[in-house]
């Protein structure tokens, strides 16, 4: 039999704990494959783009900064790329077209939006920061859930004005008001870079923020990032982006495999040991 082949195209990778997820995955249901770290420039996407048309690899997830720029050398979107017109799952379909499909939706609504309480939901006022790839995807799921208002803010302003092209309703508040707009907020979702390994932290404090606040952080590397310590102190519910990364990796498994992957004690373990 030969061996299938899968991986994950982004710049920078080292960070990515998709191998192991995907590697247990194919261990533990037998599956002769192997899942690997591609790292590209933006020049040799549509290289890799041809190998899943003549099938030297089965599938690719996709990450900062190209879930966007994959989009021109595709067939066809599907579902939650549709939408948000962003994808991180591509393989190639029974009629041999190349298909992009979204999981991250699916990873923001199970791995964070579900554990929160349903009615607070339509209530809430939420935060976002940051404009990245990974956005328009919060967005198309908060809004799914029917929450009351989405802020958002970025450091680089013209990167939220052309999201709320898309997004109309959300609203747009300036990186210098953070600190004085953030006690109107009930959710806060970090999804800018700040936090990440080796990378830098918020230089804002959060300072007023409301008692019964809840912040989310995308990063999952490390697991406590520097604002999820300083708001734990203060007593605020934090999660980090764990689970939404595991769900994501869970529907983009079984896209490719059409069999539903479990998290168990021994990967759990293994994930959180390469944490720190
Ligand atoms: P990309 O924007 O290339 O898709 P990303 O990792 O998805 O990459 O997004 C990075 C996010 O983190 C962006 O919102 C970025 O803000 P800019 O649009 O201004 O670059 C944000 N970010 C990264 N470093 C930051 C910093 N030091 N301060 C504030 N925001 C930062």
């Amino acid at each position: 039999m030969i061996e299938k082949k899968f991986g994950i195209i982004g710049k920078p990778l080292s960070h990515s704990l998709s191998p192991i997820l995907h590697n247990y995955w194919f261990n533990k249901y037998k599956i002769l494959a192997n899942y690997s770290l591609i790292e590209v420039e933006l020049s040799e996407i549509e290289g890799v783009i041809k190998k899943i048309r003549n099938s030297e690899l089965q599938g690719i997830n996709v990450t900062v900064p190209y879930k966007q720029s994959v989009i021109p050398f595709l067939d066809l979107l599907l579902d939650d790329a549709k939408a948000t017109l962003s994808v991180n799952t591509i393989s190639l379909n029974e009629e041999g077209k190349v298909v992009g499909n979204n999981t991250d939706v699916y990873g923001i609504e199970n791995g964070f939006i579900n554990k929160l309480n349903k009615q607070n939901l339509s209530n809430s006022t939420v935060f976002i920061l940051g404009a990245g790839g990974v956005v328009p995807s919060v967005i198309f799921a908060l809004s799914n859930k029917g929450v009351k208002k989405i802020f958002i803010s970025n450091r680089t302003y013209k990167k939220v004005e052309d999201i709320k092209k898309r997004y109309p309703f959300i609203e747009i508040i300036k990186w210098e008001n953070i600190e004085e707009e953030i006690e109107k907020m009930d959710i806060i979702i970090n999804a800018t870079s700040l936090g990440l390994k080796n990378e830098s932290s918020f230089k804002q404090e959060f300072k007023n923020t409301k008692p019964n606040l809840v912040y989310y952080d995308i990063v999952y590397n490390p697991e406590e990032t520097t604002m999820i310590k300083k708001l734990k102190k203060r007593g605020i519910k934090t999660f980090n982006g764990l689970e939404m990364f595991i769900c994501q990796g869970q529907k983009s498994f079984s896209l490719w495999n059409k069999l539903n992957p479990e998290l168990d004690e021994e990967l759990k373990k293994k994930i959180t040991s390469k944490l720190k």
